[in-house]
Order: C-alpha cells, then sequence, then structure tokens
C-alpha cells in the first residue's frame, strides 16, 4: 500500500484529484468506481472544477457506482446515485450510457446487470473508496465475504446510527442495501481509499496495519497489489505509532 498523508480534508481532496486526473491524462477512456459519502465529494468537486478550467478532460470517462440504499425514492438526497449525480455526473454532463449506477430497480437484477456492466467495460481502471467507522467499504459490513460480488445486504446497526444525518427527523433509515461485494472491489486495477476525521482513525489503523479478517472489510486490500491511501492527519492519527 502506498500511503499519502496531508493535513487535512482539502488536502485529501487535491492529492486524489491528482491521482485521477493523472489517470484519466494516461488514458481518457478511463473507468472509474465511484463511492459516494461525504468523503470523496471534495475530490469530485475538484475534477469538476478542472473540467471547467479547460485543464482536464473528462468527457471519455465511464463510471461505475459502488453502492447504494434499497428503497428510497428516485433523487433522494442520502441515496448514493443522487450524490454522485449531483456532486460530478450532471457537472461533467456525462451521457447515461456511461453511468451504471446502482439504487434502482429490481435488486436482484441490478446486481447481475453491475456485475455484467463492470465486465463489458473491461473491469474498473480505478475504485475510490471512503471507509466507515466499523471498517466497512461500500455497504460490505464487518462479516462480508472477501469473494462477494455486487449483492444486497443488511446494513449494521452502527451503520444506521452513523448515516440518520443523511435523513430528515422521524424518517426511516432503510435497513437494506446493495454493493460491491469485496471480491468485485479487489478486481479493479488500482484502488484509492480515502479517510478523513479522527472518526476514522481506528478504522484505517485496523485495515492499513491490522489482521486481515472478514471482521474488518477494508483489511482485504492488504491483499490488492496497487492500493493507494490517501488520509488527513486526524484520519492517519493510527498510523503513526
Ligand atoms: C457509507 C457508504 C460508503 C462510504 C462510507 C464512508 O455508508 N456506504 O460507500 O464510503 O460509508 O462514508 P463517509 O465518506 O460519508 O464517511
Amino acid at each position: 500500500m502506498r500511503l499519502i498523508i496531508t493535513p487535512d480534508a482539502e488536502g485529501v481532496a487535491r492529492e486524489g484529484a491528482r491521482l485521477v486526473a493523472d489517470l484519466v491524462r494516461a488514458r481518457p477512456s478511463a473507468v472509474l468506481g465511484l463511492a459516494a459519502g461525504a468523503t470523496p465529494v471534495g475530490l469530485y468537486r475538484r475534477l469538476v472544477e478542472a473540467q471547467r478550467a479547460g485543464t482536464l478532460d473528462l468527457s471519455g470517462i465511464t463510471v461505475i457506482g459502488l453502492d447504494d440504499y434499497l428503497g428510497l425514492p428516485p433523487g433522494h438526497q442520502a441515496a448514493c446515485r443522487t450524490v454522485l449525480e449531483r456532486s460530478l455526473l450532471a457537472p461533467l454532463n456525462l451521457p447515461e450510457a456511461r453511468r451504471h449506477l446502482l439504487g434502482a430497480g429490481d435488486p436482484a437484477v441490478a446486481c447481475a446487470e453491475h456485475e455484467r456492466a463492470i465486465a463489458a467495460c473491461g473491469g474498473i481502471d480505478l475504485q475510490i473508496l471512503g471507509i466507515g467507522v466499523n471498517g466497512h467499504i461500500g455497504f460490505n459490513e464487518p462479516g462480508a465475504a472477501f469473494d462477494a460480488r455486487t449483492h444486497q445486504v443488511a446494513l449494521a446497526a452502527t451503520t444506521r446510527t452513523i448515516n440518520r444525518k443523511d435523513f430528515a427527523e422521524g424518517e426511516p433509515v432503510p435497513s437494506a442495501a446493495i454493493t460491491m461485494g469485496i471480491g468485485t472491489i479487489l478486481e479493479a486495477r488500482r484502488i484509492l481509499l480515502l479517510a478523513t476525521g479522527a472518526s476514522k482513525a481506528d478504522a484505517l489503523a485496523a485495515a492499513v496495519l491490522g489482521t486481515v479478517t472478514e471482521a474488518v472489510p477494508a483489511s482485504a486490500l492488504q491483499r490488492h497489489a496497487d492500493v493507494t491511501v490517501i488520509a488527513d492527519f486526524a484520519a492517519a492519527a493510527g498510523l503513526s505509532s
């Protein structure tokens, strides 16, 4: 694993955007796997700014969504699909045919179609990931099998509690989701894991330095040959001892 530690979330966004930009310049038709959540949004903003400034051409990329809740109405503010569309895909005006997102339609059909879409575009060049406080990647919660493909999951209580902030008061947080499996994620040619804030420090340390175990889904990344971790000082606090 390559580790880049930078003072703050803005630095994580800057370093992450630089890595993505280098990749897309070398391969304009790059296939990018995209996490939603709050962490990568600054990186996406920088990509949009670069495209607008004319310093980067993202018009040829294909995107693959990492995960999403089940059962949310279209356009719900917490849906991963909405976050990705709003922060990146709509501003880039990326054609629908090159957006492969989860979160709509029959779950079993959506899972199978997602795997087919990934294969049809030749696999993922770079998978962008965040990390959950409980060590999850995508919605692969502790205990998830390392060889799993895109599948439906039950969300862990911790995840539902932490993500409560993204929902209106009194609105139920979904209990189910779809996620690319860890097996699917590990097939990406490169992986970029982003972490910001003190709440991620324990999970990041367990993922990077700890035992490789299904109890810590992100520890599976130790089995991948090309992982870059970009963390701010707070999230990296457990890595320096
Ligand atoms: C969420 C998402 C993940 C995300 C992670 C961290 O629940 N399902 O894809 O990467 O947890 O989220 P955040 O970046 O908001 O901390």
